[in-house]
């Protein structure tokens, strides 16, 4: 552990190296040799992958899982970040805005989204839920985001989607990004919605969106589906630097997964976006398989992308 004093040395330290370093892969490059020296998460947090800076960004789903990973990173990319849920956020840190917001609540979003220049949208309910559940934060919550980005003049959006767009795909198969969706429930129909919606306000309004199909998104892979659909927390921060920056995107959907060997999914649709995953899941293939040694090959939950997805059943 570093004391107090020698974390703000090297904060300052990294702060010259960032002024002084101002192409992207130099910087990554300095946070991979530096990454055995110090400790990860003031690693990350300080030492950004590009020198580009958005003047605000708004992160919604900042009181989430994948939320609270972001937050501390994203605000290597902006001047104020702007955190918002409608859960508890804890207070403002230096650089930051946050405010508590129910998606549905247009008027409210509307608010949310002035003086931004550019959004990621983590926002919304994340996992299987009844229909009613799933309206108000998935659906009227995504148009309430695009059209608040729409009358604010915002440039870009950074969506979470979900691989349970097209959960009914078989693990069999390979994907590319110009599939059709197939959803495996009123989770993954809401992504495919938000999807849509982000093709909608792209074609007619000009707002760029990146969809992200993100697969796994956890500290580490779980189960033998998770070898294949596991999205590291570094390389999601890569993926979503990357939409956020990349010089052109219209409307382009990616596949959230790291390095993995054994994958579902082609991402070579979504070159244009840049993002290269430096993270494996192979590293966990010994523990997994010697804690789930076998699977029913007859389950849905193994047949199916979406895996234990296809037979949520919180549908009364
Ligand atoms: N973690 C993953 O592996 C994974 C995989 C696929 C997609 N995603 C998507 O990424 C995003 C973040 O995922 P996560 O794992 O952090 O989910 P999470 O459930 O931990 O976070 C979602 C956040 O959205 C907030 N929220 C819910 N309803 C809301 C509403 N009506 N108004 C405002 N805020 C609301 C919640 O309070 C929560 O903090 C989600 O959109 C999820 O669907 C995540």
């Amino acid at each position: 552990m570093f004391r107090k004093s020698e974390t703000a040395r090297l904060r300052w330290l990294f702060d010259k190296a960032r002024t002084l370093l101002s192409n992207g892969s130099a910087l990554a490059a300095s946070r991979n040799f530096l990454g055995p020296l110090i400790p990860k998460r003031l690693l990350m947090s300080v030492v950004p992958l590009t020198s580009i800076r958005f003047s605000r960004l708004l992160l919604t789903g900042a009181a989430g899982s994948l939320g609270q990973v972001l937050r501390p990173r994203l605000k290597a990319y902006c001047d104020t970040l702007r955190v918002s849920d409608i859960s508890d956020l804890a207070a403002a840190g230096a650089g930051e805005e946050t405010v508590q917001c129910a998606l549905e609540d247009a008027e409210g979003v509307k608010t949310l989204l002035a003086g931004v220049e550019v959004v990621v949208h983590l926002g919304g309910v994340s996992t299987e839920k009844p229909w009613a559940t799933v309206l108000p934060a998935n659906i009227a919550g995504v148009v309430n985001l695009y059209e608040a980005a729409r009358l604010n003049g915002v440039k870009r959006v950074v969506f979470a989607s979900s691989n349970h767009a097209i959960g009914f795909y078989r693990q069999s198969e390979t994907i590319d990004n110009k599939v059709l969706s197939k959803p495996d429930g009123f989770y993954g129909l809401s992504k495919a919605f938000g999807e849509n919606c982000a093709q909608l306000y792209w074609d007619r309004w000009g707002i760029e969106t990146v969809s992200l199909r993100i697969g796994s998104s956890f500290p580490e892979p779980r189960d033998r589906r998770m070898l294949s659909t596991w999205l590291s927390y570094d390389d999601l921060e890569r993926l979503v630097v990357a939409s956020l920056t990349a010089p052109q995107v219209a409307h382009t959907i990616v596949y959230g997964m790291s390095d993995n060997r054994a994958v579902f999914w082609d991402n070579s649709g979504a070159k244009h976006v840049g993002f290269k995953p430096l993270d494996s899941s192979e590293r966990f293939r010994d523990a997994i398989e010697a804690k789930q040694p076998t699977i029913d090959r007859n389950d849905p939950a193994a047949i199916f992308q979406g895996g234990s997805f296809v037979k949520a059943t919180p549908h009364g």
